[in-house]
């Protein structure tokens, strides 16, 4: 379904964009918001907030080498840093997002980057790269990949915006 629902984008722009008013049709994926019981929270535990944190470090590496990386702010580096505390959160640590950024509604707030199924893949294939050896690179549990990697997959799935 390809909802035509024009929406303003006066929220969640980034501080450095500068966009006054923008109107685009936003496209709405028919199988609404991933339903899974999301990744294992133990996950955090296992890995260590340092380990998140350099994981997501060497994703943003990789999509700063990717065709979608001028979606991306210049310093990777701290952008990083801001997805690292998301995913700290949803591993089953500290709701570190949530207190330096408020609620998540990451679907909201990828809304003013023009997110098609095309980028989708990329994104996915960067953080499959990364995820490669991510026990030893990571210390990431095995055990609980194939959750998290369906948690991706419906995760970024919700957060394609053009059709
Ligand atoms: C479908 C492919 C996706 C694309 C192309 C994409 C792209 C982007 C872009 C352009 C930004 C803003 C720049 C930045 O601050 O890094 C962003 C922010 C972010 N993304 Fe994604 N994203 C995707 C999927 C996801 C998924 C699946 C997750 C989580 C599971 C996620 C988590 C985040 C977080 C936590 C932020 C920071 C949000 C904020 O500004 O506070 N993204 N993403």
């Amino acid at each position: 379904m390809n909802m035509k629902t024009t929406i303003i984008l006066t929220a969640f722009r980034p501080s450095s964009v500068k966009i006054s008013r923008m109107e685009r049709n936003i496209y709405v994926p028919p199988q609404g918001p991933p339903q899974g019981p999301g990744p294992s929270r133990e996950i955090y535990p296992l890995m260590g907030e340092e380990n998140i944190f350099k994981m997501l470090s060497d994703f943003y590496q990789e999509l700063g080498k990717s065709s979608i990386r001028a979606m991306f702010p210049e310093n990777l580096e701290e952008a990083s840093r801001k997805s690292a505390k998301f995913f700290v959160q949803v591993l089953g640590g500290p709701p570190l997002y949530v207190i330096d950024h408020g609620p998540p509604r990451m679907r909201a707030r990828h809304i003013p980057f023009e997110i098609d199924e095309a980028a989708r893949q990329v994104w996915l294939s960067c953080f499959m790269k990364v995820l490669e050896n991510a026990d030893k690179k990571y210390n990431f549990p095995l055990q609980h990949m194939t959750g998290f990697k369906d948690f991706l997959e419906g995760f970024s799935a919700w957060m394609v915006n053009k059709s």
